[in-house]
């Protein structure tokens, strides 16, 4: 009972000139831990006289209880203490500036190309594409190209050295996103309203204004009794809302393969509005792209009756109407990944 009670006095007062958790922890271990001062007492009860023992055993139970009491209080209040010395000696300057993350912007590309598919989305046009890696076929045979047009010279086009299969030649990166007109023709059939926006491939000798690899975008309606007053309406229209202010439409005569009649399509400078200036060489117009109604062959290729169906198809430098649209004077600047460039977007 006695080393009961030296052990109990003891350790209370030990306990309170305590001022660490790390002390703290020792000094239980020694007294009231599993291999402790306590056990080491209570090994004792077996030596005491059968009548001691329960009284023995009771008096150790409330020494226990009571040192356990008295540990987790002082626990607490030194965790208090130390939770509040850390918040002093720790600072946070919550008004500090933070770091600003880095953010990407879209391309001036995707950003023009997403503003036309929309309009011409709301105009009832669907938006499709189709391969990078042509066959000779889709690219020149099927839209009346003959084998003997200068677009197949090296000077122009791109081929890859494998043949696509028996029928359809030789495998190209394609010039022209008109390849699509004849795959979409035998895919869904007529009437059909489509836009093609899409990267093209011309072995070009590359300067401000000349780029082995450009976009365009392709437009082919097909449907009865269509004629180019349907093409200059929805031209028009186009321009109009791309620019976000009245547009006019010039047709030219042109020659491409695969319409006749074949045009040149101008709109009004968007700077003087036709009166004459720089941009436009004085002439109030800025030249935009080759357009015209789809040729007979080209419908038969793609499987469309010419005598019930006609159609037009356009063909324009998605390149060169963001280059206008932002007034960017070197085409190698949009495949640059320059964020210098890019940023200003
Ligand atoms: N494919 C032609 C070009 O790349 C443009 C065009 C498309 C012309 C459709 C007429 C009709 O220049």
């Amino acid at each position: 009972m006695d080393k009961l009670n030296i052990l109990l006095d003891s350790t209370l007062s030990a306990l309170k000139k305590l001022t660490t958790l790390t002390t703290l922890s020792d000094l239980e271990t020694k007294t009231i831990g599993r291999k402790g001062e306590l056990t080491e007492i209570l090994k004792t009860l077996k030596d005491l006289p059968e009548d001691q023992r329960k009284e023995f055993g009771q008096a150790a139970n409330e020494t226990k209880k009571t040192l356990e009491t008295a540990f987790a209080e002082k626990r607490s209040e030194l965790e208090t203490i130390e939770m509040n010395k850390k918040l002093e000696t720790e600072t946070c300057d919550i008004t500090e500036p933070g770091i600003k993350p880095k953010v990407g912007s879209v391309h001036p590309l995707s950003k023009v190309q997403w503003e036309v598919e929309n309009i011409f989305s709301q105009m009832g046009f669907s938006i499709m594409d189709g391969p990078e890696i042509e066959s000779e076929y889709y690219n020149f045979e099927g839209l009346n190209i003959p084998s003997y047009h200068p677009a197949r010279d090296m000077q122009d086009t791109f081929f890859i050295d494998k043949q696509a299969d028996e029928k359809h030649g030789r495998l190209v990166l394609r010039t022209h996103t008109s390849p699509v007109q004849v795959r979409t023709m035998q895919k869904y059939g007529a009437p059909l309203r489509i836009i093609v926006p899409g990267r093209v491939f011309r072995y070009e000798a590359t300067d401000a204004s000349h780029d082995t690899t450009f976009d365009q975008v392709e437009g082919l309606l097909v449907d009865k009794n269509i004629s180019l007053a349907h093409l200059k309406g929805v031209l028009e229209e186009f321009l109009t809302r791309l620019f976000g202010k009245k547009v006019t439409v010039r047709f030219r005569p042109g020659y491409f393969p695969f319409v006749e009649p074949g045009l040149e399509v101008d709109f009004s400078c968007l700077l003087c509005e036709g009166k004459g200036c720089r941009v436009c060489k004085h002439s109030g117009w800025l030249e935009f792209m080759g357009a015209g109604m789809v040729h007979e062959n080209v419908l038969k290729a793609g499987g469309i009756d010419p005598s019930v169906y006609q159609g037009w198809a356009f063909g324009f430098g998605l390149t060169r109407l963001v280059m206008m649209r932002y007034g960017i004077d070197d085409i190698r600047l949009l495949k640059s990944s320059d964020p210098r460039f890019l940023q200003q977007f």
